[in-house]
């Protein structure tokens, strides 16, 4: 290479290198862009031969790239730059010369740049010549380009780059002429700096709240994954959003759906690194943490509406074995007086683990005692895997019959059959959800089953989509789909480990491009044949996710344990899903592996109380953790935190409303709500149900009281013990009590009135129960509230609903409804005000 040839034998001239003879190499450490992120050993010739910056690494956990790009590489160059109405573009010609040594670098690209709104911009680079992948999901036509930008964007020519600045403060969102595009058919990479180190979200992945820049390597490919740290896990969001010094925010989403690599580092920077499809960003101007939500949103589609049943709490688990167990547990919960509003089941449910099908023997009560749920005003939900069994015999399995028929199943690329994978039933094949017969084909094995059992939701699991082989039964061809040249470091080492081979044919592409958009598709397809068959508004709730499943149903975290690391770490889950658009989220409850113990299952529930998504699920041959399982006196404050939950249904309900018309959060951190207190930053075991509600739950071992975080403001009790209660903070930590067993805190903000209603033990009997309003007052005397209300499952394009504005204001409180069409019967029985120091 050309500047460290000379030195390439003695390395110990390596300072002298760096200060006299190669500028272009002397980078700062914490500044280098890696130029060799594949796992090997650091060989001086392989990083020359890429062009680039050789420092031998010295410690072997030292994670600062040995090989890195000089400031003078030469990559792309922009030509033909001309404004367009949507913004402008450009030609990005690689230098002549360049050979990178990345196999099919791709000569000529277009730059697209669209203003989009004023605080949305999307950067596109396709190949010039030729069309490459790009991720099939519904995004907004701009035709022409938005005024008032709150953005400026410059370029750099030679070689390319460019910068986005923040025009009322200067502030540089992106800035990517800090390391050179390198653009080749199966390896795309781009950095930037980053203006700050406080970067959220980036999922799926378990973890802080907070994503290290640290040399950090985050890996994006679907993938049945007990959660772990530094581990790809079921779902693909490439998305963050950065808190910025002075607590504005920017948000940065890839819409790319291949193999990816985002790396952080200290400088701070990101590297983007993909091995397919194109570039494709869009950046969001916030300047809020909320805005930037409903700014990503715009772009991935607003979450759907859930009806109002699957707020109430969820019971599950694998392994009842029979309908009658199932319907027993029901029945404990009921004599118990804990609210329950679905019972759900696991694939022993099904005959030999076929979908579609339930065990006549086993669950032969499973019709009566969906009846008998429906009855009590109470629902049902089951799994159902994608993996369709190919080993039947023929004419006895519709599921496979139909898929032969439509010929919807991925098919082999070696044989062009179907592809067959191992699942619960054994060999099975694997729906395209991608195809376009998917819809009647799915809609109508889902219909048969409705015939038989009359499901209200469905649970869609493995949908990564898992196999428990390696790619196929009978492997994969060798191909650089199957090789490429860069593999991610994703885990199990290669694309097709626990999954599909990646070079399986799908309706008009390969796994290699929709592998990570599985989930998604057969989201879309469930929650569409969910409608058409029930007439009544959907839920899915889905393992695999990718942008925009938010659109059609909600996510739980997988197969966690039963840990206290696990009940702490939920949280993020539940706050990156709702940064991410899918605000129906929750974790298992009480962890799905290993053993509970009722301590840690009480703190469980009352956590997972406050879970958007309310369900206790758990693994087969796992203790029994329904709340019947536990002692009478442990019932109790896990019946008290699910009756608060109920309590605050219309809350709840009203922020699910609000996410599905505006985009906003339903939980969220408080460094989401509060970006300019720099103290909330690193918050992630507390969170907020929209601004109004503050959720401190204990969760460590033996703990009796929390150690909790009150921004400035007045914050109220909502606690039974200690109803009313006011802390006036400056932005100060508190010392709460929160006996095991006595309450979760709870405190209500300074300024918001919370729509409540008393509560009971499931939705069908609490809707029907009187309203209350609970009144928490600012530092000014004022708060204001929100309440909508509607049936509760009516397809939102035929739903008569109300919303009701409550304002206080000085002495007087005032409801203004709107939308009144909702006819149903409404009685506000109780308004409790904090804070009056003197009878009214
Ligand atoms: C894996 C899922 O993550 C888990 O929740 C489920 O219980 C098992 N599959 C069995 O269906």
């Amino acid at each position: 290479m050309r500047h460290c040839r000379v030195f390439s034998f003695v390395l110990i001239l390596q300072t002298i290198w760096f200060s006299s003879s190669a500028q272009e190499c002397s980078i700062s450490k914490v500044n280098r862009i890696d130029c060799y992120p594949e796992t090997v050993p650091s060989v001086q010739e392989h990083c020359e031969n890429r062009g680039c910056c050789y420092d031998p690494k010295i410690d072997a956990n030292d994670d600062v790239p040995w090989c890195f790009f000089p400031t003078d590489y030469k990559s792309y160059n922009l030509t033909n730059y001309k404004p367009t109405i949507f913004g402008f573009q450009g030609m990005l010609t690689l230098a002549s010369g360049t050979t990178h040594h990345f196999t099919k670098e791709i000569q000529q690209l277009k730059l697209q740049v669209f203003f989009e709104t004023e605080n949305r911009l999307r950067v596109k680079i396709v190949d010039a010549r030729q069309s490459r992948f790009e991720v099939p999901i519904t995004t907004p036509k701009v035709t022409n380009a938005a005024t008032n930008l709150q953005y400026k964007v410059e370029t750099r020519s030679d070689p390319f780059g460019f910068i986005v600045t923040r025009k009322d403060n200067g502030v540089v969102i992106l800035n990517t002429t800090v390391g050179p595009l390198i653009y080749a058919d199966q390896f795309i990479q781009l950095s930037s700096s980053l203006p700050t180190h406080d970067i959220y979200g980036l999922g799926e992945r378990r973890g802080n709240a907070l994503v290290s820049t640290n040399w950090n390597r985050l890996l994006f490919w679907a993938r049945d994954q007990i959660p772990k740290d530094h581990a790809n896990l079921y779902g693909d969001h490439p998305f963050y959003i950065g808190l910025e010094n002075d607590g504005k925010a920017h948000g940065v989403f890839l819409l790319n759906s291949n193999a990816k690599e985002i790396e952080l580092q200290p400088s701070p920077a990101v590297t983007w690194r993909t091995i397919g499809g194109i570039l494709d960003f869009y950046v969001f101007l916030g300047p809020t943490p909320e805005a930037v939500v409903q700014q990503y949103t715009d772009v991935v589609g607003k979450p759907f509406m859930p009806p109002y049943w699957p707020l109430g709490f969820h019971l599950c688990r694998w392994g009842y074995g029979t309908s009658e167990n199932t319907w027993n547990k029901v029945k404990e919960m009921r004599a118990a007086k804990i609210p329950q509003d679905v019972q759900w089941n696991d694939i022993d449910y099904m005959q030999q683990h076929l979908d579609f099908t339930y065990n006549h023997d086993k669950f032969n009560t499973l019709p009566n005692m969906v009846s008998d749920l429906h009855n009590n005003g109470q629902h049902y939900v089951m799994i159902i895997d994608p993996g369709i069994s190919n080993n039947q015999p023929k004419g006895n399995y519709p599921a496979y019959d139909d898929g032969m028929e439509l010929d919807v199943f991925i098919k082999d690329p070696t044989t062009m059959e179907p592809i067959v994978g191992v699942v619960w039933p054994g060999a099975t094949v694997f729906p395209d959800y991608t195809h376009p017969s998917i819809g009647s084909y799915w809609e109508k094995q889902l219909l048969r089953y409705y015939e038989l059992v009359k499901f209200d939701g469905v649970w869609i699991d493995m949908n990564e989509p898992s196999n428990f082989g390696t790619g196929s039964k009978s492997g994969c061809p060798n191909n650089t789909l199957e090789n490429p040249p860069y593999v991610p470091h994703v885990t199990g080492g290669a694309l097709q480990d626990r999954t599909l081979c990646s070079s399986a044919i799908h309706h008009s592409t390969t796994h290699y491009n929709v592998h990570s958009l599985t989930g998604l598709f057969e989201m879309k397809a469930t929650s569409e044949a969910l409608e058409s068959i029930r007439k009544k508004r959907s839920f899915v709730i889905s393992r695999s996710t990718f942008p925009s499943a938010g659109l059609y149903g909600g996510h739980w975290s997988g197969d966690i344990t039963s840990t206290w690391e696990d009940l702490r770490k939920s949280i993020v889950s539940i706050i990156n899903f709702n940064m991410f658009g899918i605000p129906m989220v929750g974790a298992d409850i009480c962890g799905f592996s290993g053993f509970t113990n009722e301590e840690l299952c009480i703190r469980w529930m009352q956590l997972g109380a406050f879970y958007p998504f309310s369900r206790n699920h758990n693994m087969k041959a796992a203790k029994a953790q329904a709340p019947v399982d536990f002692s009478t006196s442990a019932q109790v404050p896990m019946r008290n935190a699910l009756l608060k939950r109920y309590l605050l249904l219309p809350y709840l309900y009203t922020l699910f409303h609000s996410a599905h018309v505006n985009g906003t959060t339903v939980a969220r951190g408080l460094f989401l709500e509060f970006p300019q207190d720099s103290n909330t930053r690193k918050i992630d075991e507390q969170f907020m149900w929209g601004s109004g509600l503050l959720i401190s739950p204990a969760l460590y071992q033996s703990a009796s009281t929390v150690n909790a975080y009150f921004p400035a403001g007045f914050w109220y009790d909502c606690t039974t013990e200690n109803l009313g209660k006011r802390i006036n903070s400056n932005g100060q930590y508190e010392t709460l009590q929160s006996e095991l067993h006595g309450s979760i805190p709870l405190h209500i903000r300074g300024g918001n009135i919370i729509p409540a209603q008393y509560p009971d033990l499931n939705t069908k009997k609490s809707r029907k129960n009187p309203f209350l309003l609970l009144v928490a007052p600012d530092n000014t005397g004022k708060a204001c509230g929100e309440l909508y209300w509607d049936d509760g499952e009516s397809l939102m394009t035929e739903n008569p609903s109300i919303t009701i504005n409550f304002v206080l204001s000085g002495t007087s409180l005032t409801s203004y409804p709107s939308n009144t069409g909702y006819s149903g019967t409404m009685l506000l029985s109780y308004v409790s005000i904090f804070g009056i120091t003197s009878k009214p």
